[in-house]
């Protein structure tokens, strides 16, 4: 069968940072450390008075397009992804088409278009639903263009507002990629739940704390199933393994978990046996209550043991890097960890082609996938391509009076109009609701 998966991606940020421990924590009388070392972030991206999830989404796909050359007749299917949608019956990518369309002489007349809804998994599921495409032989030669785009803002207030976020991946599915191949085998953990959710609502209603359990718990579902159709995972199978990234703190606690169930049936668990005993199994326990804190007490124990502390900073923290400065992007989030770690693997001069990518996506409401990936010849020149540094530094930083002004524009139950704070630059520009935006 012929490879399939991403040829190409691009990044777009929001234009704005506010530095979490800088002025987001004094302002909340925190210590700023709850940010830099429990939540693991450094700063937010948020979206400048001009941008939105159409300006995003569709500077990143312009980006891609630019830099492989291609027209809109060489794209035959555009899905956007995204969980910050402003229209309940035409999906964004007709609005991100229309920009596109303002700069290349074709159209996309002939291109399937559409919207992908299930909290930040979406993007995956995009991701997905354009290599069946493929693979079904449906694409007549063209690429699949996938979009994920958020603004992840809360309600003032919320303790999710540590969290946010706004930008942009844009993604080109091919046949022979150059980044990455995925695999068929998915595993799946998904279930009815209601810890995070937008009823007609833009801001979330979320019990934060429970969507943290229940992120890990559709997690672990998600490797189990996984394993069953793809075989077991063993400690040195992945080269990296970027997962979800609400925040890096929340991948902390996932890695953890992964890490206990790959080593579950293989020899290390024989090695570790002597430093922190063996892994409780649930038959052992009189109640559920005993085997949950005698699981506890060894993740305690495996967390604090080199083994561990190897695995995760060769595995899991190069996956990190530009989620601490970005915050939480929702569906785009689990492709910037993946861009992340390979974006690290380039600097360090690492040769990857053929090592294997562990993909832990997760959506709210709720449901889990993992995949494996396979890194491609051309990764290098992929990765090379990229400005997600020049990006970053670019970023006008906010002031809290800022922070406040630029949160009220992006609330829609507000009508509030500030000066930008940056200047576009050959980008698209929001100028108003179910308009298109224009390239300033
Ligand atoms: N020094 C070091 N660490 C500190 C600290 C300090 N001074 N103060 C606190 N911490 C640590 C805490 O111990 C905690 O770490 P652990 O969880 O490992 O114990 C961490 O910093 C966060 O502190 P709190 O739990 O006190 O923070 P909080 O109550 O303000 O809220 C949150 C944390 C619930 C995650 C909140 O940010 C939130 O609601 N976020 C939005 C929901 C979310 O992102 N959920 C993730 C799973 S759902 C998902 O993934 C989908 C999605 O994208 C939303």
């Amino acid at each position: 069968m012929t490879a399939v998966g991403i040829d190409a991606v691009e990044i777009w940020t929001g234009n704005l940072k506010l530095d979490l421990p800088g002025t987001f924590a004094p302002e909340k009388g925190e210590d700023p450390e709850k940010y830099t070392k429990g939540l693991g972030l450094n700063a937010s991206s948020f979206p400048d008075s001009y941008e939105d999830i159409v300006t995003m989404g569709a500077n990143a796909a312009h980006r891609l397009m630019e830099r492989k050359g291609l027209e809109p007749d060489d794209i035959g299917r555009i899905d956007v992804a995204t969980e910050s949608a402003f229209d309940n019956s035409k999906p964004v990518s007709t609005y991100v088409a229309g920009c596109l369309e303002q700069v290349y002489d074709g159209d996309f007349h002939h291109a399937n278009k559409g919207e992908r809804k299930f909290a930040c998994i979406a993007g995956t599921q995009s991701l997905d639903d354009a290599c069946n495409w493929i693979r079904a032989g449906r694409n007549r030669g063209r690429s699949a263009l996938v979009i994920a785009t958020d603004t992840a803002l809360y309600a003032r207030g919320d303790a999710g507002e540590a969290t946010q976020g706004a930008g942009a991946v844009a993604m080109l599915i091919s046949e022979d990629p150059s980044l990455v191949e995925l695999s068929t085998e998915q595993g799946y953990g998904s279930a009815d739940e209601t810890d995070f959710l937008k009823p007609n609502q833009q801001f979330p209603s979320v019990d934060g704390k429970r969507s943290v359990q229940v992120y890990l718990a559709r997690m672990r579902e998600a490797l189990e199933d996984f394993e069953s159709v793809a075989g077991e995972v063993h400690e040195d199978d992945f080269v990296y393994a970027p997962f979800h990234t609400p925040f890096p703190g929340m991948v902390r606690k996932a890695a953890l978990l992964a890490y206990r169930h790959v080593i579950r049936d293989t020899s290390i668990e024989d090695e570790l046996a002597d430093e922190i005993g063996r892994q409780p199994r649930p038959e052992a326990f009189d109640s559920d209550e005993e085997y949950r804190d005698a699981l506890r007490e060894y993740m305690d124990a495996l967390k604090g043991t080199d083994r561990y502390a190897e695995w995760y900073d060769a595995t899991i923290d190069p996956t990190l890097t530009i989620s601490r400065e970005v915050g939480n992007w929702y569906t785009g989030s689990v492709h910037v960890a993946r861009v992340s770690a390979l974006k690290q693997a380039l600097e360090a001069g690492r040769d990857l082609t053929g090592e294997k990518l562990l993909v832990g996506s997760y959506g709210s409401g709720a449901q889990a996938e993992i995949h494996a990936e396979t890194i491609q010849d051309g990764w290098e020149e992929e990765l090379e391509a990229l400005n997600v540094d020049e990006q970053l530094a670019d970023r006008y930083e906010m002031a809290w009076e800022d922070y406040e002004e630029i949160h009220d524009v992006h609330n829609h139950e507000m009508d509030v109009d500030v000066e930008e704070f940056t200047t576009p630059s050959e980008e698209f520009v929001f100028d108003g609701w179910g308009r298109m935006g224009e390239r300033k």
